[in-house]
């Protein structure tokens, strides 16, 4: 019988217990390791987590749009302001280059722009005393001020962009211009007018008295009637001069706007027929009685009118519609006057409302019609749009609102 060497084999098994008790105590360092590391990954996960939610709130509840965009140009990040500023889905927006938002003729430059921002970032405000743009996926272009500055992130900087829309802003601005400029424009020609006027008034009483007298055929009949019908041109011009200079001076009442627009429409019905006009109306029977000036409506009506018949030298249609509408979340009452005239270019649409801008020949127009338009429609506390387009046509917008009623 063999005999078992018990202190060998006691030896050997110690020196297996304490491999196996160094391996454990590896095992258990490296668990304790990889436990440490997956407890810091989770609270950098849960950090960013936070910082996550953190810029998806302000992004979401800001009240500009917000673009982040990478090294290349691709929008990464885009808030739902910018969906609604500019029309695009998110989906359409990500990972396109930035420059999809910018008018066509500003692209060049702004690729240049942007890498040299990449590449020498500060903050930066970009649109002071400059005109800037973002294209609106209907093509339009909106006045916008952005600013800029970056982020680090774990793949590599971004740029942040915050976009202010700046539209209505611009709009005041130029309430506020064109409101002085009329009130410099008013009181010249109210005081001018108003000498006019007196002597106007001579003119024509004679000029009308020796009419009435004079034989048909005579040789003065025709010098005559020109003077006549001259000085009454020049009447109603002084007239137009003195509603422009009479800011503040005027009486509102309770009207039917619909009766207004129908006696208006009346008065240059023979004239639209003469010019081959069809004038169509599409009044909503519905609509409340409105505080307004109705002389001066009545004005509004016929200049725009004079207008459209002037833009459509062989003839066209005129639509006056009214219908009920919103001006700054109050009720109001819409009136548009479209035409199927010649459209005004884009570069005269902004300066139309000025006292004295005309595109037509010396004698034909003195560019006061849409002025006086204007002012009658400010002095209403309203407002008034324009949409043209070249050969369709031109779409003035009115709205009126129905305070005090
Ligand atoms: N419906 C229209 N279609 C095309 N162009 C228009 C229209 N309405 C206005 N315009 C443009 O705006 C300019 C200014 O209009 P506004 O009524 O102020 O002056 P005017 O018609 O030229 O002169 P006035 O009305 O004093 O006789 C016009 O000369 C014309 O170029
Ligand atoms: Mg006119």
């Amino acid at each position: 019988m063999k005999k078992i060497d018990l202190s060998a084999e006691n030896k050997k098994l110690q020196s297996k217990v304490s491999t196996l008790e160094e391996l454990l105590k590896e095992y258990e360092e490296t668990a304790i390791e990889q436990s440490k590391y997956l407890e810091e990954r989770n609270k950098e996960l849960e950090q960013s987590k936070d910082q996550l939610a953190l810029l998806a709130n302000i992004t979401t509840t800001s009240p500009d749009a917000i673009l982040l965009t990478n090294k290349e140009g691709c929008i990464v990040l885009a808030n739902t302001q910018v969906e609604k500023l500019l029309g695009y889905t998110r989906e359409e927006l990500l990972g396109k280059k930035i420059e999809m938002l910018i008018p066509e003729r500003f692209r060049d430059s702004h690729i240049q722009q942007r890498l040299d921002y990449y590449a020498n970032p500060s903050v930066r405000l970009m649109g002071i005393n400059l005109e800037i743009f973002s294209l609106h996926k209907d093509g339009r272009e909106i006045p916008v001020e952005i600013s800029l500055s970056t982020l680090e992130t774990k793949e590599g900087k971004v740029v942040l962009s915050l976009i202010r829309n700046i539209t209505e802003r611009k709009r005041l601005e130029g309430v506020v211009l064109q409101s002085e400029k009329m009130a410099a424009v008013g009181q010249l020609a109210g005081g001018v007018a108003h000498e006019i006027n007196n002597p106007l008034g001579v003119i024509l009483g004679f000029a009308q008295g020796v009419v009435k007298r004079i034989q048909p055929g005579d040789n003065f009949e025709m010098p005559l009637k020109s003077i006549e019908r001259e000085a009454l041109r020049c009447k109603t011009l002084v007239q137009d001069l003195l509603t422009f200079s009479r800011a503040g001076k005027m009486e509102k009442e309770e009207t039917d706007l619909n009766q207004t627009i129908e006696s208006s429409l009346s008065l240059i019905l023979a004239q639209a027929k003469t010019k081959n006009t069809e004038l169509i109306k599409d009044l909503a029977p519905d609509l409340s009685q409105i505080l307004v000036n109705k002389n001066q409506i009545q004005q509004v009506l016929i200049n725009l009118c004079n207008n459209a018949m002037d833009a459509m030298p062989s003839g066209g249609k005129i639509f006056v519609r009214t219908k009920k509408s919103k001006l700054n979340d109050e009720n109001a009452i819409e009136l548009q006057v479209e035409d199927t005239g010649q459209g005004i270019p884009k570069e005269f649409q902004s300066k139309i409302f000025e006292p004295f801008f005309t595109t037509k020949e010396v004698g034909k127009g003195t560019g006061l019609g849409l002025s006086l338009v204007y002012e009658i429609i400010q002095k209403h506390e309203g407002q008034i749009k324009v949409e043209s387009e070249i050969n369709k046509g031109t779409l003035f917008k009115i709205y009126l609102p129905m305070k005090g009623l």
